[in-house]
């Protein structure tokens, strides 16, 4: 029976349904629900935001690395994010949004990051275990990102995540030669693990049942797994590694499950993860106040740009 034309469906919605059902990329020409762009817009630019914002917790080693080979590796590192911020932020402005906006709304507080960056690195022990457990964390969140459903955002995150996997790596292996140091070597690495550790389970989100945004994302294959789910994977692939490298993560409920072929764990304490999202964490403040300086300060070299663009060549500088 013929659909009475009141119900006929919007070619447009249909066309891109079928592309979400066939698997396929949606691109920046093609048509896209208003809720599907604003989702985008959001989860792009807090990501774009948390990549940038996380440089500083370790650019603030830089100059106090322990040797010339550490500092050349968490110089290379903290570079490779401020280039993922570079890739995120434009494949946010395929999406219709001026990145100076998406900067004003970070400085504003109108758009959030990730809440771990609110935690301060203490020692350089945390430059090891923000590696291994943030960088791991952001692994394990990212990958199935790469098969997102919007083509600007996947491919980004394909040559993100091969920089993430070296920042993971880097991580581990400094943790691992403290951890063949001495004792008080070996204590620091403890100390900073057992503060990061609940922290980093936070990275993924809150509990499914209180996430209301995953069923509408995963329909839309922009998220392609639940923050459960994933939590779930991260503690699977780190309780080895901690075990490898002889320190105890700070959960007495942490034990495997055989019937489940995983790990049980402990509850994080979501009133801590709350009001960190808040602005209530150890450093909110100052982690935007940075930013906010040094995006004034730094108008001059983009008016200069600007203002070089628009001169366009010279003669002199043309037919090299
Ligand atoms: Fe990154
Ligand atoms: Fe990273």
């Amino acid at each position: 029976m013929a659909q009475p034309p009141e119900v006929a469906e919007d070619p447009l919605l249909t066309s891109f349904e079928d592309t979400i059902r066939r698997n396929d990329r949606i691109e920046p020409r093609d048509w896209m629900p208003d809720a599907y762009r604003r989702t985008l817009v959001r989860q792009v630019a807090q990501h774009a935001h948390s990549e940038i914002i996380g440089m500083q917790p370790e650019g603030h080693w830089i100059g106090r690395a322990p040797s010339l080979r550490r500092k050349a590796i968490l110089l290379a590192k903290v570079q490779d994010e401020a280039g993922h911020g570079l890739y995120l932020y434009s494949a946010c402005e395929t999406l219709g949004v001026a990145r100076a906006d998406l900067m004003r709304k970070l400085i504003d507080g109108r758009q959030k990051y990730s809440s771990i960056f609110n935690y301060p690195a203490l020692t350089y022990a945390d430059v090891g275990t923000i590696g291994w457990l943030v960088d791991g964390a952001a692994i394990c969140n990212q990958v199935p990102l790469c098969r997102t459903s919007y083509g600007p955002y996947g491919r980004a995150m394909i040559r993100i995540c091969k920089e993430e996997s070296f920042h993971q790596r880097q991580g581990y292996e400094l943790l691992a030669t403290m951890m063949r140091g001495t004792d008080e070597q070996r204590a620091m690495v403890q100390e900073s693990v057992d503060r990061f550790w609940w922290p980093s389970l936070m990275m993924f989100g809150p509990p499914d049942a209180e996430s209301p945004n995953t069923a509408q994302s995963m329909a839309w294959n922009i998220k392609r797994n639940t923050n459960d789910d994933l939590r779930q994977r991260f503690v699977d692939m780190t309780v080895p590694q901690a075990e490898a490298l002889g320190v105890t993560p700070p959960d007495p409920d942490l034990r495997w499950n055989e019937e489940r072929g995983s790990y049980d764990f402990g509850e994080p304490d979501w009133a801590e993860f709350k009001a960190v999202l808040r602005g209530d964490g150890p450093r909110n403040a100052q982690r935007l106040a940075h930013r906010r300086r040094a995006w004034e300060e730094g108008a001059w070299v983009r008016d200069a740009a600007m203002a070089f663009a628009r001169r366009g060549p010279r003669p002199e500088e043309d037919g090299r």
